[in-house]
């Protein structure tokens, strides 16, 4: 098949090449012509996707990036995969959907089954897309991405995945598309299924993740430890489920998608209590975070020099985005100590550079990448590890 992606970020070089890899014709399409011309030269921006893999498809010519939208026209299959962030007042904002719409509206004259993997509230697939493409007879379905950047395990290929069409032939089309580089497809009745099931997803972890974090400041303040309560209750066969503690949530998905099933919760009168108890919860820890580090310091950090190590939401990836080290080193600083921060990953962030580890008087490990020096963080006079993996130290 023709097949044409909107947006070559995670998701979708993610699913460009994965395409590519079951012999598609895949064009690549994003705004961002500084990307395009990377992509263009063999150079992957996204972890799992090797410069090796994108090259050989660039040179057998199933794989080309590009800047042109007038390359969308003549797909059979175009798929949607934009941000789809919160706005300044953490509502959903579909400027990116609706602006990769008017570009089908625009540019696509020939019929094409349009797939949206971009993460939404239900409804938007029929309203804030189709609804906004006429005079062409396209097929439509969603197909809600389910990527994990980093997870070696599960991938495009082995994780199931979800199909909501809004006829019978878009699930038809959109079957044979994804059959062919997807080893299982779930057909659900209709757009809004497929979409609500990746927002109930992600509200799932979000909910879970601040219950523990809430759970751990209640063992520690009881004077037992919360991740060893975490692995006795992890030993329970059935009808338990181990989350982890942490320093907040972060990335593109955790901290975001709930507030859009917030969001639509609202419009249908009915209040998305969890999720609001949930957001308040992880953007509360690294305030706790900070106290504890304080608390392990005679009750001040004022002039001391602290590294804050590993600024990425999670390990093994360069991503920042969400990430809570943010706010973590924000209020560090505003408690007048000295903050540098270390991970080789994101290198350059926010304006500054990474630093190294060593003649830190703390070090606080928010994030721990493979290889990280341990015996560099150790020889710091304090260490607070918000990951649960530093024997002997304080932590969540
Ligand atoms: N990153 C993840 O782990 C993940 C997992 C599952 C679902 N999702 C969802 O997938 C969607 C995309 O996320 P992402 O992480 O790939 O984002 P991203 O920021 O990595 O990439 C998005 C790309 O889209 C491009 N873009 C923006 N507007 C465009 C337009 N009008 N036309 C063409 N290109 C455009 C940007 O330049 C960028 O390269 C979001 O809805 C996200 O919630 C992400």
């Amino acid at each position: 098949m023709r097949v044409a992606i909107i947006g070559q970020g995670y998701v979708g070089l993610t699913i460009a090449v994965g395409a590519a890899g079951a012999g598609h014709s895949v064009i690549g399409f994003d705004v961002n012509p500084a990307l395009v011309d990377q992509l263009n030269a063999g150079k992957s921006h996204i972890e799992g996707i090797t410069d090796n893999d994108l090259g050989s498809f660039i040179s057998s010519g199933t794989y080309a990036a590009s800047a042109e939208a007038s390359a969308l026209d003549g797909s059979d299959v175009i798929v949607i995969a934009v941000p789809t962030p919160l706005d300044s007042q953490r509502n959903p904002d579909l400027s990116y959907v609706h602006a990769a719409a008017e570009l089908i509206q625009k540019k696509v004259k020939s019929p094409a089954l349009i797939v949206n993997e971009s993460t939404s509230y239900p409804g938007t697939l029929r309203n804030e897309i189709a609804a906004h493409i006429t005079g062409v007879d396209h097929l439509y379905a969603s197909s809600p991405e389910r990527v994990d950047p980093g997870n070696t395990q599960w991938g495009t290929k082995n994780t199931p995945r979800l199909i909501g069409g809004m006829t019978s032939a878009a699930v038809a089309k959109a079957k044979e598309f994804y059959g062919s580089f997807c080893d299982s497809i779930i057909e659900v009745s209709s757009p809004e299924v497929a979409e609500a099931a990746k927002i109930f997803e992600n509200t799932f972890r979000q909910v879970n993740i601040a219950l523990v974090n809430e759970f751990a400041q209640i063992a520690d303040a009881l004077g037992i430890s919360g991740r060893e309560v975490l692995d006795a209750a992890a030993t329970k066969p059935y009808g338990f489920m181990a989350f982890n503690p942490g320093p907040g949530v972060g990335g593109h998905c955790i901290p975001v998608d709930p507030s859009y099933l917030a969001h639509v919760a609202n419009q249908v009168g009915v209040p998305a209590t969890f999720i609001k108890r949930a957001n308040e919860v992880n953007l509360a820890m690294p305030a706790y975070v900070v106290k504890r580090v304080i608390a392990g310091n005679d009750g001040s950090i004022e002039g001391k020099k602290v590294v804050v190590v590993g600024v990425s939401y999670k390990s093994n990836v360069a991503d920042t985005r969400e990430t809570p080290a943010a706010a973590v080193i924000d209020l560090l600083r505003e408690q007048g100590a000295t903050v540098t921060w270390h991970d080789d990953l994101v290198v350059s962030w926010r304006g500054e550079t990474s630093s190294p580890i060593a003649g830190a008087d703390i070090a606080l490990v928010v994030t721990k990448h493979d290889g990280v020096d341990l015996a560099a963080i150790n020889a710091c006079g304090y260490v607070f590890d918000c990951t649960g993996s530093i024997a002997g130290v304080d932590g969540i």
